[in-house]
C-alpha cells in the first residue's frame, strides 16, 4: 500500500524535489508538478536519470488551478499527497509588512496547498498520507517573521482538525528551519544568503542549516508511518527550541 503514487506539488526543486527522489529511491510512482515547464521537465528527467524503471510523470499547472484535479485524476489512485508549493511574501518588521503582503503570503503557500489537497482528494485513496511542508516560523517567535508565522500557522492549525475529519488517511506537517535550497539563490545575493545561513546556523543546537534531502527523509518517514497522524513534526536543527545563543 505504502508504495503507491505519491504527488508531490511543488516538486520541482529544492524539499519538494529532493522529497519525490526519495520516494521514488523507495519505488513509488512519483509525479511532481510546477508552473515552469523547463524547470518541470529538467526536474522530471534527473528523478527518472537517479531512479531507472520507476514511472515519474510532471504535471505543468499552479497549485491553485482546478485542473490540478483533472490532470492528477489521469494518473489513477494517488498514495502520498505532499503539499510544499510556497512563494510570495509576509517577511519583514510587523511595522512594514502590510495587508498586501501577508495576503499575497496567504494566496502563495497557505491556499495553494489548501487548494490543491481539494483538487487531490478525489484521486486520493482510503488510507493516502496527506503532508503539508511549512515552515519553523509557524512557532520560532522570531522578529521579523509574525506575517510568516501567520501563513505557515494558519496550515499547521489545520493538521488536527483534517486528520480528524478526512480519516482514516492520515494528515501531518513537516516544518523545515533553513534549508539550502534554490529558493534562497533566487532571492540573495551569494555574500549576504552566506552571511545569513552563518548567523542562523550559530543560533541553532545542530550548529548548520539544513538540506533538501534531510528533510525528504522526514517528510517520507513520516507519510510511510502508518500509525502517524496529526502530528507537526519539525525538521530544523533544533530552531524550535529556545536555545538562550
Ligand atoms: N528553504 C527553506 O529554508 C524553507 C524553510 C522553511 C520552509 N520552507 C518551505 O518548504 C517548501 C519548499 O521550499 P523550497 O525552499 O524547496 O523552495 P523552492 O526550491 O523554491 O521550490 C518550490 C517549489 O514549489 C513550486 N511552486 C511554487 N509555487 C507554486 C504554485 N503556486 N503551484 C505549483 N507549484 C508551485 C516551484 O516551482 P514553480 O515556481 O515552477 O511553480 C518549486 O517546484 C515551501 O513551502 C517553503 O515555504 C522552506
Amino acid at each position: 500500500m505504502n508504495k503507491g503514487l505519491a504527488v508531490v506539488v511543488g516538486g520541482s526543486s529544492g524539499i519538494g524535489l529532493a522529497t519525490a527522489a526519495r520516494f521514488a529511491a523507495e519505488g513509488c510512482p512519483v509525479v511532481v508538478t510546477g508552473r515552469n515547464r523547463d524547470r518541470l521537465d529538467q526536474a522530471v528527467a534527473q528523478l527518472r536519470a537517479s531512479a531507472p524503471g520507476v514511472s515519474i510523470g510532471g504535471i505543468a499547472v499552479d497549485a491553485r488551478d482546478p485542473q490540478l484535479g483533472e490532470q492528477l485524476a489521469r494518473h489513477g489512485e494517488l498514495q502520498h499527497l505532499v503539499l510544499a508549493a510556497s512563494g510570495g511574501s509576509g517577511a519583514g518588521p510587523f511595522s512594514q509588512v502590510g495587508a498586501d503582503a501577508v495576503r499575497d503570503g496567504f494566496e502563495a503557500k497557505t491556499l495553494a496547498q489548501w487548494t490543491a489537497l481539494q483538487s487531490a482528494l478525489p484521486s486520493l485513496t482510503d488510507h493516502a498520507s496527506i503532508t503539508f511542508i511549512t515552515a519553523a516560523s509557524a512557532r520560532a517567535a522570531l522578529p521579523g517573521t509574525a506575517g510568516l508565522a501567520a501563513v505557515n500557522g494558519a496550515l499547521e492549525a489545520a493538521v488536527g482538525p483534517l486528520a480528524v475529519e478526512l480519516a482514516p488517511r492520515r494528515v501531518n506537517a513537516v516544518s523545515p528551519g533553513v534549508i539550502d535550497t534554490p529558493w534562497w539563490h533566487g532571492r540573495m545575493p551569494a555574500e549576504a544568503r552566506d552571511a545569513y545561513f552563518a548567523q542562523t546556523a550559530r543560533a541553532l543546537p545542530l550548529g548548520r542549516v539544513g538540506q533538501p534531502e534531510e528533510v525528504a527523509h522526514v517528510v517520507v518517514a513520516l507519510a510511510m508511518a502508518e500509525f502517524v497522524t496529526g502530528v507537526v513534526l519539525p525538521a530544523d536543527g533544533g530552531a524550535h527550541l529556545a536555545t538562550g545563543r
